[in-house]
């Protein structure tokens, strides 16, 4: 992480910003502007040709004021917090250019202090992580690599609980954006089988308490299929993909946040099962065969829900319930064998 630097924050650009946002049609004046900031109308000036400077297009007509037109595709702290109707999440925020991993700085942001909701994005990661200390690869300014700092009131063994959560405030936002989504347990998020985000929950716990969690959420945004390694071309698609349209990055990780707070709030105020309904309403894999993965060991049965601690339950082809906390999960389609006599227990299990 050494030598990374977040992105400069300024606050008068982003109080110009918000105030412009309040009327998108109307002109502000820079003297209501300078008025309602109090600072002088040359600072005004100076910040709006420094937010022009960056990609943003603001209209200024003589003797009636500004209006943004258009907004750059840029993770900046005036982009995305302009606007942000949250709480707190994302209140408090750091964006850089490259990062290691934005949960690595998430973390020494929380050692340092950082209040919950603390938000940590990057354009691009050259140690991104995946779940099982996988590598995880989003392509540079056309994907969201961010994450949230929380500080839960949870035992540590309802930790998945967050990140479940956090798979259903994802598809909440992606529902508004008109795209219906599901979720493979324990947090892929999918369209049509193919990956759209993925989840890493990280955290720092004592032996009965959370002193935190940081929740890493990788979204693929508007990458096109050359975009992606080849070996991924298959299994992952882009939101734009999947609407058919580019979406506004800053937007949508405002609409992120947003949701993603709202869905935590039901776990801090005791509404667990809220958030569970709407994680089954979204799964793709209860009442299905799967094949679960946990390292050399491969269970195979049929998923038939998640308990109130996150974990999927399992019915194996014994027929005993297990309770699986970790593992790669695929479901299964049971192939019949080419003759037309098809006898229990004769077809071929493939993934689907
Ligand atoms: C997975 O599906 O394996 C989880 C992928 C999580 C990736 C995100 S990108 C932002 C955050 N920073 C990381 O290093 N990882 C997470």
């Amino acid at each position: 992480m050494s030598g990374e630097r977040p992105y400069r924050e300024d606050r008068v650009a982003l109080s110009i910003l918000g105030r412009l946002m309040e009327r998108p049609e109307g002109f502000t004046s820079g003297a209501d502007l300078s008025r309602t900031l109090r600072v002088s109308r040359n600072t005004v000036w100076k910040h709006v040709r420094r937010l022009r400077a960056l990609g943003c297009v603001l209209e200024g007509k003589s003797a009636t004021g500004y209006r943004v037109t258009r907004m750059p595709d840029s993770l900046r702290p005036e982009f995305v917090q302009a606007g942000l109707r949250t709480k707190t999440w994302g209140r408090s925020y750091r964006a850089y250019e490259t990062l290691g991993s934005t949960n690595d700085a998430c973390q020494a942001w929380a050692r340092e202090g950082a209040p919950a909701g603390s938000v940590v994005a990057a354009e691009a990661q050259t140690q991104g992580r995946g779940r099982l200390n996988r590598s995880w690869f989003l392509p540079k300014s056309k994907s969201l690599a961010f994450s949230i700092l929380l500080r839960p009131k949870l035992p540590p063994g309802e930790l998945p609980l967050l990140t479940l959560a956090s798979a259903v405030g994802v598809a909440l936002a992606m529902g508004d954006e008109g795209l219906s989504v599901g979720i493979k347990w324990p947090n892929d998020v999918e369209w049509k089988g193919r990956k759209l985000c993925g989840i890493l929950t990280e955290a720092q716990a004592d032996l009965d308490r959370l002193q935190y969690a940081v929740v890493g959420i990788g979204i693929n945004v508007n990458a096109g299929t050359k975009d992606f390694p080849p070996d991924l071309r298959d299994r992952a698609a882009s939101l734009s993909q999947a609407l058919g349209q580019s979406v506004d990055r800053p937007s949508f990780l405002r609409k992120a946040l947003e949701r993603l707070e709202e869905v935590h709030g039901w776990l801090e105020s005791g509404r667990s099962d809220r958030m569970l309904t709407e994680w089954r309403a979204r799964s793709t894999v209860l009442g299905h065969q799967v094949r679960i993965r946990q390292g050399d060991r491969t269970l195979y049965g049929q998923a038939q829900d998640v308990d109130a601690q996150g974990a999927l339950l399992v019915r194996n082809d014994v027929g005993m319930v297990e309770r699986v906390t970790a593992g790669d999960v695929d479901r299964l389609r049971l192939e019949a064998p080419r003759t037309s006599i098809r006898r229990a227990g004769t077809g071929r299990r493939r993934p689907v």
